[in-house]
C-alpha cells in the first residue's frame, strides 16, 4: 500500500485505469477532520505501516481551500491541475482517468474541463450520481455529484467556433435522442450526458478553437454549451427545419423521424408550408413560391398574424435576393438574440451568409 501525495508519483506509461474521488474546493478540510481518528490510529498501526511517522496529518500537501494554510480557490484549481498531470503521465496512452466531481455552475465545469485539457485529458462522459437533479433543465444552480470520465489525448485539432458549435449542436441533439428512446431517463440526468458528450466534442479541438480573431478557452466554450443544452431541451419547429435543411434526399419521413420528441409537430411544419407535399415533396426554404407566399400574406395582412424568425428570415433573405429594401423592416422588427441566433444557423446550414447580412451584422463568427 502507498500512502502519499498523488503529486508524488513518478510513474509513467504504467496504469490503465486511474478512479479517485479528489476533494471539491474547501467542502471538507479533510486532514483536519482526520485528526481526529489520525491520533488513536498512529498508536496502533505506526509499526506496521509507513505514513503514520507524523504527529498529524499532512495539511499543505492537503489539496483543498483552507484559509489556515493560506490557500483559496486558485490555489485549490492549480493543485488539482497539478494532480491530474501527474496521473495523465502514469497512465498508458490508451488508459483511462474516472472521478467524482461536484456539479455546481458553468464557471466550476470550465475551470474543471479547462485544467484536464491542460493537463493533456479529453473529458469523454459525464454520468449524474445522484437523483434529485430536476431543477438542471429549469437553469436553476444545482448541487449533485458527477462521474467524470477522460482519457489521454495526443493531439488536439484546429476548428472554428462556427463548425464546433454545429457539432456541439448536433452532438446534443443525438444524444438525447438516443437516451430518450432507449433509455428511462429524467430530462435533468440526460442534460448532464448531453454535457459529457459536448465536452468531448471540445476536448477534441482544446486551444485550438478559433472565434474570429480569438482563441476560445475552455470557460468559454462551457458557457456556450450550457446554453446550446437548455435550448436542446426545448427543440421546435425551426430547430427541426434546420435539421432538415442539413439533411440530404429529404422526404417526409425525416419530417416525421426528426419531430419525434420534440415540440414540433409534422402538422405544425405543414400549415406553415416549412414543407409541401403535393406534387412531390419539398422543403420551404425562402425560395419556395407556397412558402413565400405564405409568409407574404402574414407580413401584408392587416390581422397583426405572429411573424415567427424563421418567416422574417426567409422573407428579408427574399427580398435581399430580389434587391428590395430590408432594412425598413429590419428597424421595425425587434432583431433580437434570438434572430441573430437563428440567423447564423441558417448562414451555416446553408453556407449562406445573406441570412446574416440582411441584419446588418458584418462579424457573423461571433454567433
Ligand atoms: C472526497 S475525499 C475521498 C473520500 C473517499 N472516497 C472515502 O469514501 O473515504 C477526498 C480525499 O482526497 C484526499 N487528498 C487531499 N489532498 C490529497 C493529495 N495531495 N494527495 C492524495 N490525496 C489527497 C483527502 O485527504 C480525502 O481523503
Amino acid at each position: 500500500m502507498e500512502i502519499g501525495d498523488v503529486r508524488n508519483i513518478e510513474s509513467e506509461d504504467e496504469y490503465d485505469a486511474v478512479i479517485t474521488d479528489p476533494p471539491y474546493y474547501d467542502n471538507i478540510i479533510y486532514s483536519e477532520v482526520s485528526d481526529f481518528f489520525y491520533v488513536w490510529l498512529k498508536i496502533i498501526l505506526s509499526e506496521r505501516y509507513e505514513g503514520f511517522n507524523q504527529n498529524a496529518t499532512p495539511r499543505k500537501e492537503s489539496i483543498v481551500a483552507n484559509p489556515a494554510e493560506n490557500k483559496g480557490a486558485e490555489e485549490f484549481e492549480s493543485e488539482l491541475h497539478e494532480s491530474f498531470t501527474t496521473i495523465q503521465n502514469a497512465l498508458k496512452t490508451d488508459g483511462v482517468l474516472a472521478f467524482t466531481y461536484h456539479h455546481s455552475d458553468s464557471e466550476s465545469w470550465g475551470e474543471l474541463l479547462e485544467s484536464l485539457c491542460d493537463s493533456g485529458f479529453e473529458v469523454t462522459a459525464t454520468y449524474p450520481l445522484t437523483a434529485d437533479i430536476s431543477k438542471f433543465i429549469e437553469g436553476e444552480a444545482v448541487s449533485f455529484d458527477i462521474l467524470v470520465v477522460a482519457r489521454p489525448v495526443r493531439e488536439t485539432e484546429v476548428a472554428s467556433w462556427k463548425s464546433l458549435r454545429r457539432d456541439i449542436y448536433r452532438t446534443a441533439r443525438r444524444t438525447r435522442k438516443q437516451l430518450e428512446e432507449n433509455r428511462d431517463l429524467s430530462r435533468g440526468d440526460i442534460g448532464v450526458m448531453e454535457m459529457g458528450a459536448c465536452f468531448h466534442e471540445y476536448s477534441k479541438h482544446h486551444g485550438k478553437v478559433r472565434r474570429g480573431d480569438n482563441i476560445m478557452s475552455a470557460k468559454e466554450v462551457v458557457q456556450e454549451i450550457y446554453g446550446i443544452i437548455q435550448e436542446a431541451s426545448d427543440i421546435g419547429v425551426e430547430d427541426v427545419f434546420i435539421d432538415l435543411l442539413d439533411t440530404s434526399n429529404v422526404s417526409y419521413d425525416d419530417v416525421n423521424k426528426l419531430c419525434r420528441g420534440t415540440n414540433a409537430a409534422p402538422e405544425d411544419l405543414k400549415e406553415t408550408h416549412l414543407y409541401n407535399q403535393d406534387g412531390g415533396f419539398e422543403l420551404g426554404t425562402w425560395d419556395n413560391e407556397k412558402r413565400q407566399a405564405y409568409i407574404q400574406e402574414r407580413v401584408n395582412g392587416e390581422s397583426g398574424d405572429h411573424l415567427s424568425n424563421l418567416d422574417k428570415l426567409q422573407f428579408l433573405r427574399y427580398r435581399y435576393e430580389k434587391g428590395q429594401a430590408v432594412q425598413n423592416y429590419v428597424e421595425k422588427w425587434d432583431v433580437d438574440d434570438d434572430l441573430r441566433e437563428l440567423a447564423g444557423r441558417l448562414a451555416d446550414v446553408t453556407g449562406d451568409d445573406t441570412y446574416t447580412r440582411v441584419l446588418g451584422d458584418r462579424d457573423i463568427t461571433s454567433y
